[in-house]
């Protein structure tokens, strides 16, 4: 099923998220051959940055939840020798700490992106991620900033950690945003309690996979009501049910993250489980997209 979004065609609604094998033009393409869609790179900065102490990613035994506190850690501009080689559909992802910084990038990216994913939703690096994403205004500053300088188009990576993420959508979305993206980690914590130590080399850091995903449907589902561009859709999809859960709550497209590390198959299955869904029901992609909104109102009638 191909996608388009923003005037950018997908081979199938299932990309890969930002920070898991995104790293090099290789991993990338293997992504892309395991039958992604398109990808989304690890994000890249203005500086070159080793990132937080480890152990900085842990995952539970129980499979339902990952922490992560990698840092951004990113080789910056150097970074678009690894892009260059990608050979599908790609988003690259970026982060800075000012509005001039995100343009700067954008406007190095460019040439080599189909479209621009601002990461202001990371939420442990000071002063970078949920420190701007939290803010309307900054929100605001950094997406103006980046729409004005770039042709390609830019999506908007949203935080669930703050109190309205629709108000911080609409912002987006005003200051010319092409898609807004939900959602990045939510803010979490683990102690190891025989030594009492936090488990993660920086403390606190973000939690993804299953979990997460309840949270990343309502978020879904509010930017859906309030927003008049796509969403992407990102958190806890591992299975073609979940990737339709979050079509229905408004996604036009799915990011994949945690679950890639368990199986990098999974994007050939989810995409293949959406296809077999729209032909079941007789629904296009353009229908189930937000499906959950029209079947509600039609009960409430
Ligand atoms: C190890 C790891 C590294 C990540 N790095 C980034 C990153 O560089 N930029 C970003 O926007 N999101 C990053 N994320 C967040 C994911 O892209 C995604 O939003 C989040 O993990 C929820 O999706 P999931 O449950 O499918 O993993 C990272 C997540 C993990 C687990």
């Amino acid at each position: 099923m191909k996608v388009d979004v923003a005037g950018v065609e997908f081979d199938s609604p299932v990309l890969l998220a930002s920070g898991i094998l995104g790293s090099t033009g290789e991993s990338l393409n293997r992504v892309l051959r395991e039958g992604a869609g398109g990808v989304v790179t690890k994000s890249v900065g203005t500086e070159v940055r080793k990132g937080h102490p480890g152990p900085n990613v842990f995952a539970d035994d129980s499979g339902e939840y990952a922490l992560n506190a990698v840092g951004l850690s990113n080789p910056s501009k150097e970074f678009d020798d690894e892009v260059e080689k990608v050979e599908g559909t790609t988003v690259v992802s970026i982060f800075g700490g000012t509005a001039e910084e995100f343009a700067d990038l954008a406007s190095h990216f460019e040439e080599y992106a189909d479209c621009l994913e601002l990461n202001v939703s990371c939420p442990h690096a000071e002063g970078y991620g949920t420190d701007i994403g939290a803010d309307p205004d900054l929100t605001r500053d950094v997406t103006e900033a980046v729409v004005e300088t770039v042709d390609v188009p830019v999506w908007v990576k949203l935080t669930p950690n703050v109190t309205d993420i629709a108000e911080i959508g609409l912002s987006a979305e005003e200051a010319g945003a092409d898609a807004v993206v939900a959602i990045n980690t939510v803010g979490a914590m683990a102690i190891d309690t025989q030594t009492a130590y936090p488990i993660l080399g920086n403390g606190e850091g973000g939690m993804s996979g299953s979990a997460v995903k309840p949270i990343a449907v309502r978020s879904v589902y509010e930017l859906y009501e309030a927003l008049d561009i796509p969403i992407v859709g990102v958190g806890g999809v591992s299975s073609p049910d979940d990737a339709i859960e979050m079509m229905l709550a408004g996604a036009s497209l799915v990011e994949v993250g945690t679950a890639v590390k368990d199986d990098i198959g999974v994007f050939d299955e989810i995409s293949r489980g959406i296809d077999e869904y729209s032909d079941e029901k007789g629904w296009s992609h353009d229908e189930i997209v937000g499906k959950t909104h029209e079947v509600v109102k039609e009960a409430e009638e």
